[in-house]
Parts: structure tokens; C-alpha cells; sequence
């Protein structure tokens, strides 16, 4: 079978790879052309000039970029997904508002496409692997006509009825998962401003029930742990997401959007392209000493 992707990030890249091993033939496309050239000659797959090229190619079409704003654009702006003739399904995988997801929905019924959202838990190496956990809304029989796709990168799939459900979720579970850094980095800067050893903490949570999530972020947030798998400037995108989402229902944002905050600072001082939780460091070089030597 031949699938589309649209967006060849971090994500998109791992999940081509995950495709290309269970037997489809991809056609792809990437803002930056070089990228997809590249994917292409290590995969064997082809690369498209535009997203509605992708779509004239495919029948379905995953799109993974980064946000609200990417989304749109290649869904709906010019030389799109929706600019391709005949019918097409788009499967939206990108963190994105469920505002923005409603848009996306009813913008390619009117062009007559149809949409899914599938956001996903799990990161780089779960989508090279096929082991996301993956969350699908839109309308059933369209979740059914995706169904062979979603299963070929999903260890666990979950249909949640109608958009904007899993959009919702998905935001709902990073702002879980994404508060735990900064939970983190704030009460090592606080052992740091009082001069007290922050390796403390770590040998104490481990007799405590949350140590696992303390030791599980520990190494990936002071720089010992390598390779990037989220961004934080992504990271600081989802927060925001989360806190519009709560306010366009009138909810206070109290918790997300103080994450958010923090993690959009600590991606203009610098570390934007890393890991997202190295936002500790950017908290430790504010309670002074800098970076893990200096600790
Ligand atoms: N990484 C994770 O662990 C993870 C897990 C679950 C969900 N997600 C979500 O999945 C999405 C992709 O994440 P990622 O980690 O793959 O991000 P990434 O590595 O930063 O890649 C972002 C992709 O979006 C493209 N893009 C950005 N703006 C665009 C625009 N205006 N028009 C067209 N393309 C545009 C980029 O193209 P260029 O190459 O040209 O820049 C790139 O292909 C995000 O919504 C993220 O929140 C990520």
C-alpha cells in the first residue's frame, strides 16, 4: 500500500522508517527539500514538490509537523493537501490545538477530503520501532479505512469517537508528562540557591514513591543523556496549547501556563533545540553555577 507524510522531523522521519519496514511505499514531503532527498535515497521512497503533491500521489496522508500554524499550511494553505484532486484522507499525527483540529476538520470536508486526528504518545524511538500509542477521532468509517495504517506504527490504538477527543487527550497527557522536568528543575534550583547537593535528592527520591520519574528525567535533563527526541521549543508549544485550551473553556491555566512560560524562557535563552528537559539546566544557571560542572 502507498501512504503519504507530510513533515520529516524528528517524528516523521522516525515513523517513515517504521512504515518502509512493514512494506508501504512512501511519498513524501519536507519544507527543507534536502531532508526528504536524503531520507529517500537511504528508503527508496519518493519525493513530492508540494503537500498536494504528496496527496495526488496517495490516497492517505499523514501529516506530522510541528504546529497549529505548520498544519494549516499544509493542509489547507497554498499548494496543500485539500488543492489535490478526488477524495483523500488526511491523518493529522502533530500536537496541535483542538481548536485548530476543528478547523482542519471541517475545512477539508469543504473541500471534500476527509480528516482523522491521530496524535500519539511515545517518541522517536517507539515511532522508528511501530510502538506508538495512538489516539484516533474523526468519523468511524474513516477511522476504519485508516484502521491497516494507524496499526502498522501503533502497539496500542484507541478510537475516541469524534474530533476534537483526542486532541484533547493527547494535551491532557503532556501536560502530565511535560510538568515533571519542570517540577524537577525547580527543586534542584532551589537546593542550588541554598547550597545544598543536588545528587541529594536523587539518592532520597529513590526510597520515595515518585523516584522512578526523578531518576527516569535525571540524566536526560542534565545533558548526560545524548540524542534529542522532543525539542523543547515543542515541549513550550504543547504547555501554551494546553493553557489556550482550558481558557477557550473558560478554565483557569494556573499550572500550564506557569510551565509554558518557563519553557519558552528557557528556549530563548539557548536551549530550544534540545531535550526538553535540559530546561533544568537553564533553571540551574539561574540559581548560579551554570551548567553540571559547575553544580
Ligand atoms: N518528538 C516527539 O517525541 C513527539 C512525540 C509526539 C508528538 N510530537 C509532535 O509531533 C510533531 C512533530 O514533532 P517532531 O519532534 O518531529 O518535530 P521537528 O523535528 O521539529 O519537525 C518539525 C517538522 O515540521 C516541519 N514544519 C515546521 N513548520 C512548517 C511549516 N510552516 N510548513 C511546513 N512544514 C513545517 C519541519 O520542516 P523543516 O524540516 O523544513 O523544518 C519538520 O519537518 C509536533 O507537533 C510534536 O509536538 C512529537
Amino acid at each position: 500500500m502507498r501512504i503519504g507524510i507530510v513533515g520529516l522531523g524528528l517524528m516523521g522521519t522516525a515513523l517513515a522508517r517504521c512504515l518502509a519496514s512493514r512494506g508501504f511505499e512512501l511519498v513524501v514531503y519536507n519544507r527543507t527539500l534536502s531532508r526528504a532527498e536524503n531520507l529517500c535515497r537511504e528508503l527508496g521512497c519518493v519525493v513530492a514538490t508540494t503537500p498536494r503533491g504528496v496527496a495526488e500521489a496517495c490516497r492517505a496522508v499523514i501529516l506530522f509537523v510541528s504546529d497549529d500554524e505548520a498544519v494549516h499550511q499544509v493542509a489547507l494553505g497554498r499548494g496543500g493537501v485539500a488543492e489535490a484532486p478526488g477524495r483523500v484522507t488526511v491523518i493529522n499525527m502533530s500536537t496541535i490545538t483542538p481548536m485548530e483540529s476543528l478547523r482542519l476538520y471541517e475545512g477539508l470536508q469543504r473541500r471534500g477530503k476527509a480528516y482523522l486526528e491521530a496524535p500519539v504518545y511515545g517518541s522517536v524511538d517507539a515511532a522508528e520501532g511501530c510502538r506508538l500509542l495512538t489516539m484516533a477521532a474523526g468519523p468511524r468509517e474513516v477511522f476504519e479505512d485508516a484502521k491497516g495504517v494507524l496499526e502498522a506504527f501503533s502497539s496500542e490504538l484507541m478510537y475516541l469517537g469524534d474530533v476534537p477527543r483526542a486532541s484533547v487527550l493527547k494535551l491532557a497527557l503532556n501536560n502530565i508528562g511535560l510538568a515533571l522536568p519542570a517540577i524537577l528543575g525547580e527543586s534542584l534550583a532551589l537546593l542550588k540557591a541554598w547550597g545544598v547537593e543536588i545528587e541529594i535528592l536523587r539518592s532520597v527520591a529513590r526510597k520515595l514513591w515518585f523516584g522512578e520519574a526523578v531518576e527516569r528525567y535525571w540524566d536526560r535533563a542534565l545533558g548526560e543523556a545524548g540524542s534529542v527526541r522532543f525539542r523543547l521549543a515543542l515541549a513550550a508549544k504543547d504547555m501554551h496549547y494546553v493553557a489556550r485550551a482550558l481558557r477557550e473553556r473558560g478554565v483557569p491555566a494556573h499550572v500550564s501556563s506557569a510551565i509554558a512560560d518557563l519553557y519558552t524562557a528557557a528556549a530563548a535563552s539557548g536551549y530550544g533545540d534540545k531535550d526538553y528537559p535540559v530546561a533544568v539546566q537553564h533553571l540551574l544557571r539561574l540559581a548560579g553555577g551554570g551548567s553540571r560542572a559547575g553544580l
